[in-house]
């Protein structure tokens, strides 16, 4: 498996038909519903923004991942503060270090480009994705009551520093 940044001359088509299938069997399976592939391109395009692929060897996409900065603007705040929206791996191939792969490349990059802390938020219960996210050095950072699709769908916060 190797990885590498999502170009935006790249198609986008196969990139989100791995990102819902991941999600199909999630309460996020409306993906539209949070997240637009429109904006991450133009965001990568800004340089506020990066996606991280998985590739296999015949060049399969088995994952992705994507973060930007919190906030788009250049003081510090935006620069140094950035938030993953999405993780997506292949189911069949979920469980075997592919997510962790692609996340760690993210992070690199992100610091790279000025990013001191990196923010990633899902929904409270979802103990799957927060083991994920823990494995991978990240602490709880709170949560927030109903911040997803209206009532009744608090969101927990997880951080991690990027150091040098
Ligand atoms: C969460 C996700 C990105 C993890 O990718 P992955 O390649 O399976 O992760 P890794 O193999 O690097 O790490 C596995 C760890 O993730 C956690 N995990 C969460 N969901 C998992 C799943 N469906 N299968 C396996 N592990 C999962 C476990 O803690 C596991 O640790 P363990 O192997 O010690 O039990 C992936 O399972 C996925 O796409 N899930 C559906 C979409 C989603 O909810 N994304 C996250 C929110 S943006």
């Amino acid at each position: 498996m190797r990885t590498e940044l999502f170009n935006v001359n790249q198609d986008i088509e196969p990139i989100e038909a791995i990102a819902r299938k991941a999600f199909s069997a999630t309460p996020d399976s409306s993906v539209e519903q949070w997240f637009s592939f429109t904006e991450m391109v133009k965001a990568i395009h800004e340089e506020k923004g990066a996606c991280v692929l998985a590739l296999s060897d015949d060049n399969e996409i088995l994952g992705m991942t994507y973060a930007q900065q919190e906030n788009p603007i250049n003081g510090n705040e935006g620069i140094e503060k950035w938030v993953i929206v999405i993780a997506a791996v292949n189911p069949e191939h979920a469980g075997k270090g592919v997510g962790s792969k692609i996340l760690g490349k993210l992070e690199e990059y992100a610091h790279s480009k000025g990013a001191r802390k990196m923010f990633v938020y899902t929904n409270k219960g979802d103990d799957g994705v927060v083991n994920f996210y823990k494995k991978n050095g990240y602490e709880d950072a709170g949560w927030i009551k109903d911040y997803q699709y209206g009532k009744g769908n608090s969101a927990v916060f997880l951080l991690k520093y990027l150091e040098n």
